[in-house]
């Protein structure tokens, strides 16, 4: 059994099917990755395994949990186990880096001033940026923003960390070394996770196991040397772009 098990998973948005029928288990502790082309309906697999999107049928257990149809109660306490990295700008842009990182620890911990200030600081000092904590994001790169937005994500030690194109751009250099981050990061937390991506060498530094998302199902998956040897067009697609 996995603790992530997604089953004959459909949606549609006004009558355009997305998910056709997509089934997806993840082992306790590991990682995996979900590559698909650009509207191939990843982020809405990631908003459905957090119960942000109902599918129109199928079904998605966490943990044995049936999160289809889950009460918003439940829904809730599930969500405070998982740490989710969303796409594209992560922070809170009206906060101070201190303040993004409050933020996911103060409805859930009673923790005093200075045991919050000494959790944020060695968060930040894991991803490098504890000279960052006065900052504001409009004052960080894009690198720098994604170290800060996986601290964050990562601060309440989610048992399920849900990455949306951790990498996405990013220069090759700091995709490189974000990718590095995480996986020094799911070493040291080990969540069940799956981040979903485009880029091949983040997959490669990442994932214990891939699956290729395309027309609404699950086509293949495997480790990435299996699925090197996949006769299959759209699974070499992926490996083009190397
Ligand atoms: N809330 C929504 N309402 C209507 N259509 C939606 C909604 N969310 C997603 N879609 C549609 O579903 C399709 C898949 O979107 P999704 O964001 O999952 O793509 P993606 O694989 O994450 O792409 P990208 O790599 O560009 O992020 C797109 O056609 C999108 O327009
Ligand atoms: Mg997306």
């Amino acid at each position: 059994m996995g603790l992530i098990e997604v089953r004959n998973v459909s949606k549609s948005f006004n009558g355009l099917p997305v998910l056709e029928d997509v089934n997806l288990v993840v082992e306790e502790g590991t990682t995996v990755v979900i590559l698909g082309k650009s509207g191939v309906g990843k982020s809405v697999l990631l908003k459905a395994i957090i119960g942000l999107i109902e599918p129109d049928a199928g079904s998605i257990r966490i943990d044995g949990h049936e999160v289809v149809g889950m009460k918003r109660k439940d829904l809730n306490a599930l969500r405070r186990q998982m740490g989710y990295l969303f796409q594209g700008a992560a922070l809170y842009d009206s906060m101070s880096v201190r303040e993004n990182l409050i933020f996911p620890l103060e409805r859930r911990e009673q923790l005093t001033r200075e045991e919050l200030e000494e959790r944020i600081i060695r968060q930040l000092e894991m991803v490098g940026l504890e000279d960052a904590i006065d900052k504001m994001p409009a004052e960080l790169s894009g690198g720098m923003k994604k170290r800060i937005a996986l601290a964050r994500a990562l601060i309440i030690n989610p048992r399920i960390m849900l990455y949306d194109e951790p990498t996405t751009g990013l220069d090759p250099i700091t995709a490189r070394e974000i990718s590095y981050l995480i996986k020094e990061l799911q070493h040291r937390y080990q969540p069940t996770s799956i981040a979903v991506t485009h880029d091949m060498m983040c997959a490669r530094i990442i994932a214990d196991k891939v699956a290729v998302l395309h027309d609404g199902v699950v086509e293949h998956e495997g480790s990435l040397d299996e699925l090197e040897k996949v006769d299959n067009e759209i699974v070499r697609s992926f490996f083009a772009t190397e």
